[in-house]
């Protein structure tokens, strides 16, 4: 058996938590292979509206095995608060979700690293969540870091002071930066007492197992493609890998055990923090897609920026993630726009290109094609052929450019409202 891969296109907030909760009836095991506390996953089935942020998004579904992957970066404090929220709902975290002895601690100091860094960076800055991710992926790849394997060990305390004395040492060196340990410290260590009550797994030889017993398993990713370290619009991305390649990373499965992989795109664009972003609408447009996507980020709440589709970023993450069914999220937020535009090119310096360019802080100019909208509220329809035409020439015109097939097409937050081609 395969596993497949379910991940963003864009800048992330693609709709991947609900995708990935429709699907689960579908599979065995969810698995989350990277990203941590910076991701916002919402689900909404029933009267219930949920935010998950490092718990794999097919925890609603008792009896699927949730797994928190190496390649993830785990806050104790955050992790105990998603804990507290899920039992409210009545789920039984302990049964299902099982942690990776290898995934990575968040200290206190990380976050407080990743405010200091910020801070540092002025008006440069990455517009990061500041949740210690920057900082917890430089200790992995430094050699420093702590693993949740590591909580069990007698020198766990050691650990963590020795590595806390040189954060505080690093912070100490940004003049003008205030900072209060304490106020996240006794809940850290309270987090981890609550991690201890989960069985902790070498996660590698779990997933290759339940895919050697025939289990179906699904990777679920965090951010997107364009926020990836290596193939984003570096330096304003996430610090790790958000692209299929991180799957294999982030949960130890081979390349040739990859199946499908499902990516999720948003029937416009969004972003949230800094960084370039071709299509951003700075008018009552881009306004409109705001309110009526209600783009507001479900970790931090700030104000997603807003813009058309653009067709060379979504041509190249199909490209680097080997895309096989795009499946097309907020389409019914395009319902009631007279004129939807479509980047098909860039013009930078005067050349069109199709091509993501270097240097992103160079100028670029979106060269658009123009469909005309549709006016129906299409969040009831549970057929295809029952689409607006418009809808579908649209999203007709979005294979056609890609290659890849739509094969789901969401049309509301909630579970119910998707359409299976
Ligand atoms: P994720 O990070 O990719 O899981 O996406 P987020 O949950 O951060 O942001 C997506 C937002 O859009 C959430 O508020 C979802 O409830 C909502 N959403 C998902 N799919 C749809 C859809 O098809 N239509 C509408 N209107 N909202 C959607
Ligand atoms: P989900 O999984 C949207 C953005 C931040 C910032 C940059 C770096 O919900 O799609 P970081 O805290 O990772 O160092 O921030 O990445 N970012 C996200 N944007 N959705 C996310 O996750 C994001 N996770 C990080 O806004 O620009
Ligand atoms: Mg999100």
């Amino acid at each position: 058996m395969k596993a497949d891969v379910l991940l963003g296109l864009q800048w992330g907030d693609e709709g991947k938590g609900k995708v990935v909760d429709v699907l689960t009836p579908k599979y065995d095991v969810i698995a989350r292979f990277q990203g941590g506390p910076n991701a916002g996953h919402s689900l909404e089935f029933g009267n219930i509206k949920h935010v998950l942020h490092i718990i794999p998004s097919g925890v609603f579904h008792p009896d699927k095995v949730n797994i928190i992957g190496n390649g993830v970066v785990i806050d104790p404090i955050t992790f105990a608060k998603e804990i507290v929220g899920l039992k409210k709902l009545m789920v039984n975290p302990e049964k299902s979700i099982l942690v990776s002895k290898k995934a990575h601690l968040i200290l206190p100091t990380h976050r407080i690293l990743d405010k200091a860094q910020e801070f540092a960076k002025g008006d440069a800055k990455i517009g990061s969540t500041q949740r210690g991710i920057g900082p917890v992926y430089t200790d992995k790849t430094a050699r420093n870091g702590i693993r949740v394997g590591d909580i069990l060990s007698p020198n766990f305390a050691d650990k963590y002071r020795s590595l806390t004395k040189l954060h505080i040492e690093s912070i100490s060196h940004i003049t003008g930066f205030q900072f209060d340990l304490k106020e996240f410290e006794a809940g850290w260590f309270e987090g981890i007492e609550v991690l201890k009550q989960f069985t902790l797994i070498d996660s590698e030889y779990e997933i290759n197992h339940y895919l050697s017993q025939k289990k179906s398993v699904l990777a679920e990713g965090a951010q997107g493609t364009l926020l990836d370290v290596d193939f984003g619009s570096y330096p304003f991305v996430t610090s790790s890998n958000t692209i299929c390649a991180g799957a294999c990373t982030g949960l130890g499965i081979a390349p040739s055990k990859i199946g499908k992989v499902f990516g999720i795109v948003k029937a416009y664009c969004t972003r949230v923090g800094s960084g370039p972003f071709p299509t951003e609408l700075f008018d009552a447009t881009g306004e409109d897609l705001r309110k009526k996507g209600n783009e507001f980020g479900s970790t931090t709440g700030r104000p997603r920026r807003c813009g058309w589709l653009d067709l060379p970023a979504l041509k190249y993450s199909i490209m680097i993630n080997g895309v096989t069914d795009i499946f097309l999220t907020k389409s019914d937020v395009l319902s009631g726009f007279e004129t939807i535009k479509v980047c098909t090119a860039y013009k930078i310096n005067g050349q069109l290109s199709d091509r993501m360019p270097f240097e992103t802080s160079c100028s670029i100019e979106p060269i658009y094609t123009e469909m005309p909208g549709w006016n129906d509220d299409i969040t009831k329809i549970k057929d295809f052929n029952s689409l607006p035409t418009a809808l579908k020439n649209y999203i007709a015109f979005i294979e056609k450019e890609t290659g890849v097939p739509v094969t789901i097409v969401s049309v509301g937050p909630n579970r119910d409202e998707t359409i299976f081609r």
